[in-house]
C-alpha cells in the first residue's frame, strides 16, 4: 500500500483548496488531493464575479447589509463582518497572484476595474474576468501551485475517509484514505493537519450548474468522522440554467440580469415586478421561486430571459461566453430570449466551522463550499461564495502557522483492508440507484417543499442507504460507488435538516409553515 506523509493535506483543488495550499507552501509540505483534473470543480464554472468592497462610493456597511438581507436573518453576523471586512485584500491577493479582472476608461479615460451587478447587491461590487470569472481564477491559481515545490499535486485521487485518532483526550484528524482512480489502488495520506476543500453537494439533483465532482465527499466524509454538519436544507437554486437538451444546465449568468436583463413569460410578458419590488434583482431565493411558480401555473417547460435590448456590441463586449455557447446552439442573444429553468446550485449549508475554519475534530479544517460558516444564513447572495473561499483558506492557513511546530504526524494508521471484497458484478445497480436518489430529491426536497414530500424523500432515501451500504461492504470501491455513498448519506442530513425546520426561510420554503417563525435558529445536526 502506498503511504504519503506531508505536514498538511488539501482534499479539493478549487478556489478554496489552492488558495490555503498557496498560504501553506512556505510552512511545510503541502499535498493537494483532487478527484479529477486540478481545474475541475465549480470555481472553473463561475461566471458572475467576485464580491468586494472595492468601489469608494461602496462600504462594508452596505456589503454587509446586503448579504444579511439576502441570507433571510440567518447569516451569522461575525463571520459575515469578516468576510466582507477582508475581501478588498483577498481580491488584492488574486491579482498579485496574476488573475487578470476586466477593466474599463473611467470618464477621465483611465483604466478601472469594472464592477458590475447581481441579485441582492445595492452597489456595483462584483468585481470579474469577462463572464468567466472562475476559469481565469482556477487557471492562474492552478499555474501559480505549479510552481511551488513544496505543493505535491494528486490529480485522479478520491479520498475515501478521513482518519482520526484519539490524542491528549481528543479526537484528532490524521490523514485520509484515497482511491488512486489511474491504479485502482487505495494509499493512505498521513499529515499533521487536513483541509477539506472539496466543494458542494449539489450533484444530489436531478438538474444542476455544478460539474460531476460537487458530490458532497467532504461533508459525508466530516460527518463519518465525527463533525457536526449544519443547515443542509438550504441547497440554492440558480434561478437560470439554459433550458436546452445539449446545454447539460449550462448557466446563464446573475450578471445579465445586472446589466439589464429581464425575465420573460413565453407571451413576452414580464413578472418579476408582481414578485419583488427590486423585479429581476431580487434576491435568488425569490427570483427561482418566482419562475418556478409561473411554470406550474401556466404548464410552461421554462421561462425566457431577454438581453436582446441591449446592443451587440454591449452584448458581445460583457457576454462573450454566454454569447458564443448559446449560438453553438442556435440561439442568437442579441436577437432573442433565451429558454431558462432552475437548478440546484450552490450548498449553503455544510461541515459547521468557526472563523477560523475549524471543525469540530482537531487537526481538520473545511473551508469554500463544503463548509458551513454562517456567512450564507438561509440563502447565498451571488458572488459571495469564492470570496468565502478565498478568506477562509488564508484564516485556516493563518491557524495551521500558529499550531505548526506543536503538532507532529501519527505513525499508527491501520492500513486499507480489502481483503473480504471482489469485483462488482453489476456496476448497472450503481447507475440506477443515482439516478433514482437524484430524481428523488429533485422531486421531494425542491424549491418548494411539504411534510409529506420530505417523508416520502426520506423512506425512499433509506431504502437506498441500505442496497448502497451493502454493495460498498461486498464490492471494491469505485469512484461512481464512493460518490453514490457520499450522496445518499448527504442526501439524508439534507432531509434531516428540513424536517427540523417549521417555517419558510430562504430557500426552504414549506408548504405547511409558509411564515418565517420569530427567531432564526440555525439547525445543527450532531454524529451519534
Ligand atoms: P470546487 O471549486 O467545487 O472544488 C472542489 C474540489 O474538490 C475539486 O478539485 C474536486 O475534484 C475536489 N474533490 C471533491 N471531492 C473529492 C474527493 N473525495 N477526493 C478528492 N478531491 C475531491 N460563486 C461566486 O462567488 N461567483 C460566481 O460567479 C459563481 N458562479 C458559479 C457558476 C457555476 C456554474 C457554478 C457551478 C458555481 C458558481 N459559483 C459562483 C459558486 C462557486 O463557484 C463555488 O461555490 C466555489 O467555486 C467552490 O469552490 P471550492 O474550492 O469550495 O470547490
Ligand atoms: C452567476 O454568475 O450567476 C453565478 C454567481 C454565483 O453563483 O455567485
Amino acid at each position: 500500500m502506498s503511504q504519503h506523509i506531508h505536514d498538511v493535506l488539501i482534499i479539493g483543488s478549487g478556489a478554496a483548496g489552492l488558495s490555503a495550499a498557496l498560504h501553506l507552501s512556505q510552512l511545510g509540505t503541502v499535498a493537494v488531493l483532487s478527484k479529477a483534473e486540478l481545474t475541475e470543480g465549480s470555481t472553473f464554472y463561475a461566471q458572475g464575479g467576485i464580491a468586494a468592497v472595492l468601489d469608494s462610493k461602496d462600504s462594508i456597511e452596505s456589503h454587509v447589509q446586503d448579504t444579511e438581507i439576502a441570507g433571510a436573518g440567518l447569516c451569522h453576523k461575525d463571520a459575515v463582518r469578516y468576510t466582507v471586512e477582508n475581501s478588498k485584500k483577498s481580491i488584492e491577493w488574486l491579482i498579485s497572484q496574476g488573475v487578470t479582472f476586466s477593466t474599463k476608461p473611467n470618464k477621465e479615460g483611465e483604466l478601472k476595474y469594472h464592477l458590475t451587478r447581481e441579485g441582492g447587491h445595492s452597489h456595483r461590487r462584483i468585481i470579474h474576468s469577462d463572464d468567466a470569472t472562475g476559469k481565469a481564477v482556477s487557471t492562474t491559481l492552478v499555474g501559480a501551485v505549479k510552481q511551488q515545490q513544496n505543493i505535491i499535486l494528486f490529480e485522479s485521487h478520491n479520498a475515501i475517509d478521513l482518519i482520526t485518532r484519539q490524542m491528549n483526550g481528543k479526537k484528532r484528524c490524521v490523514g485520509a484514505y484515497a482511491l488512486n482512480l489511474s491504479t485502482g489502488e487505495v494509499e493512505v495520506f498521513k499529515a499533521r493537519f487536513v483541509i477539506l476543500a472539496t466543494g458542494g453537494a449539489s450533484k444530489v439533483y436531478l438538474y444542476t450548474s455544478n460539474p460531476d465532482v460537487a458530490s458532497g465527499d467532504g461533508i459525508a466524509m466530516a460527518w463519518r468522522a465525527g463533525c457536526e454538519v449544519s443547515n443542509l436544507e438550504f441547497n440554492q437554486f440558480h434561478p437560470t440554467c439554459l433550458y436546452h437538451p445539449e446545454a447539460q444546465s449550462f448557466l446563464i449568468s446573475e450578471a445579465l440580469r445586472g446589466e439589464g436583463a429581464v425575465l420573460k413569460r413565453p407571451d413576452g410578458t414580464r413578472f418579476m415586478p408582481e414578485y419583488d419590488k427590486r423585479a429581476d434583482l431580487a434576491p435568488r431565493d425569490i427570483v427561482a421561486r418566482a419562475i418556478d411558480h409561473e411554470m406550474k401555473k401556466l404548464g410552461a417547460e421554462c421561462m425566457y430571459l431577454d438581453i436582446s435590448h441591449k446592443s451587440p456590441e454591449f452584448i458581445k463586449s460583457h457576454f462573450p461566453n454566454i454569447l458564443e455557447k448559446c449560438l453553438s446552439l442556435g440561439i442568437d442573444i442579441t436577437q432573442s430570449p433565451m429558454p431558462v429553468v432552475p437548478a440546484a446550485h450552490y450548498t449553503c449549508g455544510g461541515v459547521a466551522v468557526n472563523l477560523k475554519s475549524q471543525t469540530a475534530v482537531a487537526g481538520l479544517y473545511a473551508i469554500g463550499e463544503v463548509a458551513c460558516t454562517g456567512l450564507h444564513g438561509a440563502n447565498r447572495m451571488a458572488s459571495n461564495s469564492l470570496l468565502e473561499c478565498l478568506v477562509f483558506a488564508k484564516a485556516a492557513a493563518e491557524d495551521i502557522e500558529s499550531q505548526f511546530d506543536k503538532i507532529t504526524v501519527c505513525d499508527e494508521v491501520a492500513e486499507w483492508d480489502d481483503s473480504r471484497v471482489t469485483d462488482s458484478d453489476e456496476q448497472i445497480v450503481i447507475t440506477h440507484n443515482w439516478h433514482e436518489l437524484r430524481q428523488v430529491m429533485w422531486n421531494y426536497v425542491g424549491i418548494v417543499r411539504s411534510d409529506k414530500r420530505l417523508r416520502r424523500a426520506e423512506r425512499r432515501i433509506e431504502l437506498l442507504k441500505q442496497e448502497i451500504a451493502e454493495y460498498y461492504q461486498n464490492f471494491r470501491v469505485t469512484n461512481d460507488l464512493l460518490e453514490l455513498r457520499n450522496l445518499v448519506l448527504v442526501a439524508e442530513l439534507m432531509v434531516k435538516c428540513a424536517k427540523l425546520r417549521k417555517e419558510s426561510r430562504g430557500l426552504h420554503h414549506t408548504l405547511d409553515y409558509p411564515e418565517l417563525a420569530k427567531e432564526a435558529h440555525d439547525t445543527v445536526l450532531t454524529p451519534d
